[in-house]
């Protein structure tokens, strides 16, 4: 069906209504991280949600840059359950990576579109209190489970009208860093700040089974997919933590393919959604 544009902005009224007010939490990771097309689309879709008053938080990832940057300063990259082990060579490189490189870049990309972004981690104003994270009770090194967010630091951000970026570290009582893995951080601030939606957008179409995109997921039957090894890698602490916000309290999750261009707008002003949905 052809629309004509004023068909298509009229449909996007009720959204603009039941979403104005409302925080987004938007997990940037994968293709539209890497690629420069998708990243400017994605730069100026976040920037559209905000100046219709939806508050957007981003906490972005950047695993292939960060094994990339490993790898030619000869440090290998190994990964326990979607979980990068980090020790104290690879926690540098998760720094300047991170907070160094990928952070300013979206930054600076979202307000060329006049979006009004902050970059920040998790360590500034202690956003992200973490302990050590022991994966199935293996010691993975200087990975960390985020056990407080500082929600008046990220409240402060909103209220001013500028949307925060977060570099996920976390920073522990003692004062070190840890490596936070970004679904995690971003499953942490929708639960604090009582988000609407979380959105991870990741470079697959959703939740893939048996080759096809599996476009509403339950909690028992994504366990089933774990257990018979369907959801492995990457997908790991998206599928966790996504069950764990929605048990919190966040309304929607969705998980949506960012190599599609303008996929974030799609997801939102549409009643079908695209990608996979997962429900409590
Ligand atoms: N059943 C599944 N359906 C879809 N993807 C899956 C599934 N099982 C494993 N995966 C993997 O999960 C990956 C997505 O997670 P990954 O950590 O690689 O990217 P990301 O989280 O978007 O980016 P970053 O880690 O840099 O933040 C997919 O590319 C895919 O290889
Ligand atoms: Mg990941």
């Amino acid at each position: 069906m052809v629309q004509s544009k004023e068909e298509v902005l009229i449909e996007v009224l009720p959204y603009i209504q039941k979403y104005e007010g409302k925080t987004f939490v938007v997990k940037y990771g994968g293709a539209a991280q890497t690629e420069q097309e998708l990243k400017t689309t994605f730069a100026k879709d976040v920037t559209i949600l905000k100046k219709i008053g939806i508050n957007i938080i981003i906490v972005h990832g950047g695993g292939k840059e960060i094994t990339e940057t490993a790898y030619k300063l000869g440090i290998e990259t190994q990964f326990v359950n979607g979980h990068r082990y980090t020790d104290r060579r690879m926690v540098d490189v998760v720094k300047m990576v991170l907070a160094g490189k990928i952070n300013k870049e979206i930054v600076a990309l979202i307000n060329q579109n006049d979006g009004d972004a902050v970059g920040i981690s998790g360590v500034d104003d202690n956003l992200f209190i973490a302990e050590k994270h022991l994966e199935e009770g293996a010691d993975i090194g200087l990975v960390g489970t985020i056990t407080r967010v500082n929600t008046a630091l990220i409240g402060m951000f909103l209220s001013n009208k500028l949307m925060p970026v977060i570099a996920p570290f976390g920073v522990g009582t003692d004062g070190t860093i840890y490596n936070v893995n970004a679904d995690l951080a971003a499953a942490a601030v929708a639960t604090a700040v009582k988000a609407e939606k979380l959105v991870y957008l990741s470079d697959v179409e959703g939740v893939m089974a048996g080759g096809s995109l599996v476009s509403t997921l339950t909690e028992s039957d994504s366990r089933k997919l774990l257990d018979d090894g369907v959801i492995t890698g990457g997908m790991i602490p998206k599928i966790n933590s996504a069950f764990s916000t929605l048990h919190a309290g966040v309304n929607k999750v969705h998980m949506i393919d960012g190599r599609r261009k303008h996929s974030l707008l799609l997801e939102i002003f549409t009643d079908e959604g695209i990608g996979t949905e997962l429900v409590r």
